[in-house]
Parts: C-alpha cells; sequence; structure tokens
C-alpha cells in the first residue's frame, strides 16, 4: 500500500534565462507558500537544446535583461523555447533602469508568445520583492500531482539503489515500480535524502530509491509506476521550432535528444509547415531558422519518450547538428509511430562473417568523395579491376550510374543530395553484408552524410578516400564538359562553383590527383587494403 502521508511539499522548479548572465539575483529560498524553490539558472547560456530540455523539467520562468539587451531577438527566440517547453508563467526582471515603454513591448511579446499575463516587470536588484507577489501566485503548480512516477537514475551505487532525480509525479516507500528499459518490476523499499528516510520524493526532487530487488537499471535509464510506464519506440511524430542556421535537411543525420538519451536520427519526412497560430498548414520541403514544423522523426534506436502533453519531460526533444554540436531544432513529441514496432528483423542463418570467409575477404566500402572530374571514378575502377584480378569479390556503385536508376528521381538540390547519399549508403551496406567489397564513387558533398555512411558500418569497414584536386585543376580538365556550362550558369547548384563541397577532415587516405598518376594512387588503395586485412581470409 502506498503510504498516504502527503510529505512535504514538492519545490517549486523555476527556470532563469536571458542574456544577463553574473548579477547575483538574491532570489528568495523558497517561495511564499513555505515551498523550497529549486532554481537552474541558465542566463548566458546559448544552447537552445539543453535550454529546451530544461525548461521541460521546470514549473515557471523568470528571464532577466538589461538596458543593453532589452527585449532583444536572442530573448525573444529564448522565450520561444521555453513557451514551446511547456512554461506558461513568466516573469522578466530587468536589471538596471527599463528602457521606456519596455513594459508594454514585454506585454506584447509574451502575449504573442502565449505566456500567462501574470507576466510584469520587477527589477533585478530586488528581485525578492519584485518576485513574492508573483511566486505566491504559483502556489497552485503542483508537479507532484501531474502523473505517475518518472524517475531518471543518474547513479547505481549497487543494483537496489536507484540515485536520481524524480521528473514527475511521485516515489513512495511501498509503491511498484519498473524499469522501462529492462522491463523488470520490483518495489520500493526506501526513499533517501541526505542520508534520511523520507515518506516520499516528488518531481524536482533529486533521492536514492532503495528498491526490494534490482531491475537491472544503469544510468540513464528511466523507472516508472510499475502500472503506468512510458513507451519506447523509434520513431514519432513530432512538433518542431527550427533554429537554424542550416537549413533542416530530410534524411539529413542529427543527434537528437530526448529525455537523458541522445541518439542518432533524421526527420525522415516534412509533413508541413506551420504558418503561424490559427493559420492553415503549408507544404514545405525544409524548415528555416524560425519556421515550425511538423515531421516524422526516426531514431537509430529506441527509447523513452511520452507524449509531450502527458509527460514534457519525456516529450521534449533537441535536434543537435553532428557537426558543430550546437541545437539546430527544438521540438516536442506528439505521438509514436508503430511502424519500426511491426517490422521485425528477419533473423538469417547464413551470418554476414560467413559470407565473407566463403569469399576469403574481409568485406569493406570503399567511399570515394571529391570534385566533379577529380579522378573518384577512375581511381575507384581502377582499384576494382585490379582486386577483381586478385580474385576478390566486388561492386562498384557510381554516382553516374546510380542517377540513372534507384535515384533517377533526384536532382542536385541539398535535399537531393542527402537523400542520393543516404539511399548509396543503405545500399553499400547491404552490400558489405553481402560480404563484397564494396566501392562508392560520388561527390557526396557534405560531412554529415559521409558521417552517416560510416556510422551505418560497422567499425574499420568503412574507409574514406578524400580524391583531392584544386578546383582550378578539375576545371581546367572538365571531362564532361560540366563546369563550363556551369560557369555559363546553365547547371544551378554545381558543386565547387555555386554549391559548397565539405572536404574530409581525417580520411583513412588522401589521393592527390594533380601529383600522382591515377594508376600509382589505385595501387596506393590496394596496398592499403591488403595491410589493413581486408584481402585475408579473415582467419589472422
Ligand atoms: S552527389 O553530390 O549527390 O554525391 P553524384 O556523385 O551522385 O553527386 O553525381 C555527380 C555527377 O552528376 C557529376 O559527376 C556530374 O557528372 C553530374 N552532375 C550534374 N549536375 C551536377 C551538379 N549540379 N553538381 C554536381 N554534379 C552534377
Amino acid at each position: 500500500m502506498a503510504s498516504h502521508d502527503p510529505g512535504a511539499p514538492g519545490p517549486l522548479r523555476l527556470l532563469v534565462c536571458g542574456p544577463a548572465a553574473g548579477t547575483d539575483l538574491g532570489l528568495p529560498f523558497s517561495a511564499a507558500d513555505g515551498r523550497p524553490l529549486a532554481v537552474v539558472d541558465l542566463r548566458g547560456h546559448e544552447d537552445f537544446g539543453a535550454l529546451a530540455l530544461t525548461a521541460a523539467r521546470c514549473d515557471a520562468a523568470v528571464a532577466v535583461t538589461d538596458a543593453d539587451h532589452g527585449l532583444d531577438d536572442s530573448l525573444r527566440r529564448t522565450l520561444e523555447v521555453v513557451r514551446l517547453a511547456g512554461l506558461r508563467q513568466l516573469q522578466l526582471l530587468v536589471d538596471g533602469e527599463p528602457s521606456a515603454g519596455l513594459s508594454e513591448k514585454f506585454a506584447e511579446m509574451s502575449g504573442a508568445l502565449d505566456f500567462d499575463a501574470s507576466s510584469s516587470t520587477a527589477s533585478a536588484r530586488d528581485a525578492s520583492a519584485g518576485l513574492g507577489t508573483w511566486l505566491s501566485g504559483l502556489s497552485s503548480i503542483d508537479p507532484a500531482a501531474d502523473g505517475p512516477l518518472r524517475f531518471v537514475v543518474s547513479q547505481t551505487p549497487s543494483p537496489e539503489m536507484m540515485s536520481g532525480l524524480v521528473l514527475l509525479g511521485a516515489a513512495r516507500t511501498g509503491d511498484r515500480i519498473a524499469s522501462v528499459e529492462t522491463g523488470r518490476a520490483s518495489a520500493i523499499a526506501a526513499v533517501e535524502a541526505d542520508g534520511r528516510d523520507r515518506a516520499r520524493a516528488v518531481a524536482g526532487e533529486t533521492v536514492t530509491l532503495r528498491l526490494e530487488g534490482s531491475v537491472g537499471a544503469v544510468a540513464g535509464d528511466v523507472l516508472a509506476a510499475a502500472g503506468d510506464r512510458p513507451e519506447t519506440c523509434d520513431q514519432f511524430a513530432a512538433d518542431l521550432l527550427w533554429l537554424g542556421p542550416e537549413p533542416l535537411l530530410p534524411g539529413r543525420a542529427y543527434r537528437i535528444e530526448i529525455g537523458t538519451r541522445q541518439v542518432a536520427g533524421s526527420v525522415t519526412r516534412i509533413k508541413h509547415r506551420i504558418a503561424g497560430p490559427g493559420a492553415p498548414p503549408v507544404a514545405a520541403g525544409t524548415l528555416r531558422a524560425g519556421d515550425r514544423g511538423r515531421v516524422n522523426l526516426s531514431l537509430a534506436q529506441p527509447v523513452a519518450f511520452e507524449p509531450f502533453r502527458r509527460n514534457r519531460a519525456l516529450g521534449t526533444l533537441a535536434v543537435v547538428d553532428a557537426q558543430s554540436g550546437r541545437a539546430t531544432g527544438v521540438g516536442t513529441i506528439d505521438f509514436a509511430l508503430r511502424r519500426a514496432a511491426n517490422i521485425h528483423r528477419q533473423a538469417v542463418d547464413v551470418s554476414k562473417a560467413a559470407r565473407a570467409a566463403a569469399k576469403a575477404q574481409r568485406p569493406a566500402l570503399l567511399w570515394f568523395t571529391g570534385l566533379s572530374g577529380a579522378g573518384k571514378s577512375t581511381i575507384a575502377n581502377l582499384v576494382e579491376k585490379r582486386l577483381f584480378a586478385l580474385g576478390h569479390h566486388t561492386y562498384l556503385l557510381d554516382g553516374d550510374n546510380v542517377r540513372h536508376g534507384l535515384n533517377r528521381d533526384l536532382g542536385f538540390t541539398a535535399a537531393d543530395r542527402v537523400e542520393n547519399i543516404r539511399r548509396v549508403a543503405e545500399t553499400a551496406k547491404l552490400m558489405v553484408d553481402a560480404g563484397l567489397i564494396t566501392l562508392a564513387s560520388f561527390i557526396s558533398p557534405f560531412r554529415a552524410e559521409r558521417q552517416l555512411a560510416r556510422d551505418l558500418l560497422a567499425e574499420g569497414e568503412f574507409v574514406e578516400v578524400f580524391v583531392d584536386a584544386p578546383l582550378g585543376v578539375v576545371e581546367a580538365r572538365d571531362p564532361k564538359g560540366l563546369y563550363a556550362q556551369a560557369r555559363a550558369g546553365r547547371i544551378p547548384n554545381f558543386t565547387g562553383i555555386d554549391s559548397p563541397y565539405e572536404a574530409p577532415a581525417a580520411p583513412e587516405l588522401h589521393l592527390e590527383t594533380h601529383r600522382r598518376s591515377a594508376d600509382e594512387l589505385a595501387d596506393e588503395v590496394v596496398v592499403y587494403l591488403d595491410r589493413a586485412g581486408f584481402l585475408d581470409a579473415g582467419d589472422r
């Protein structure tokens, strides 16, 4: 039986945000009703992903600005992200003298973002006094009453001891709980905080749960009320606010953060763009900075989640650019798409290792990247001939050929190139699985997609070959006459002319075709494969 002791009231979780870092706000330790304040201060923090995920664990927000920043675009975007993460109660504090008209402008801005009307301005130097009335108005917020227990594990001092944070609901002695990841259930034997036993812990509190038996959970896992658990899934419908600076490209590999997890994933489809509150949705092929849209997301592995309307903490996500590490979008999960759950992988008896051993080789994907005319296809072709002569089993995927078949529906916009490489990478993966030494020759101008191809394969299987020659050289070669046409404006989005090429930072092989002959460079590739053990029977 759960304890009927209501226990102490949970903390009011206050997010402090805005540009004006540094000033000590002198915030009170508790709200007027005696509830403790748990303050998370993200002032001066520029990562909107962390802001969204943190805001999703808070109850109300205080934005702090000063005379220099006022209500600038960055503050507006900060507030937009905070509102998206579900916070409604907002108070503005101004450090120094508020400029004329600031209150009116703030009322307009917060109203447009649909914040609760209790927002008003108060001086940051007297935050305690200024916030008092506002804080007491928040006493009706009770995160403990919001739903069933969700607890994120941060440490496991022993298999039965789970230290972590209550995200939602309450943990009481005697309650049945289960690990979302392992599915195993047990009961809470004790709730401990600061070395003392407690009747319960509620949302916003960091405690240690002593369980009656192990549930096999590790750091990062979620414990939940046994009778009401979140799902795990790898495909979602979500609403995104795109932050940029680059536009959203469907199919591109991003890192997706949900709850405590960070996994590889991509947007598989943009269903539509949302032009504004109440406006009808608009068809869109991409989202640009500031756009909102409804999308489908696909993750490399399932994660524990909940629809945002049910649980903000496990329903908010950040889309992180894998190269820069910066959040390029934030969003909220609408519902799980059941597709992945119903398409089980078919287990096969003849394994990849068996197929490779029968061919007396270790499969690999040789990925030739470089400008058009750099010599990718020429060298790939020579390498394949040499391997074939040595009795190896190979296949060459080439941009010009694949674009006549599998990818005949794709052009050369950034979005189409991303999709071109995604399909080629998946195809190449199947060929590697078949045991083949696979060669792929594509401009593949973007690092993110080459990384995606690398991530699809096992460690060591992906060999990036940068076929390099300066633009001046390839333009002078112009084997297909395409550079001349691109310069004349007849081919838009031509790589190197009006579409970028992102050179590999650390390719396994760097071949400079303006310095050495194609034959010499093909030999170098074969020598590399031999030394790396790809040409053996796999027994060394
Ligand atoms: S990729 O960028 O998507 O990897 P891919 O390697 O498949 O390109 O195709 C490149 C080939 O398409 C070039 O060798 C060239 O013959 C041709 N091509 C036609 N239009 C373009 C363009 N705008 N940019 C680059 N190559 C183009």
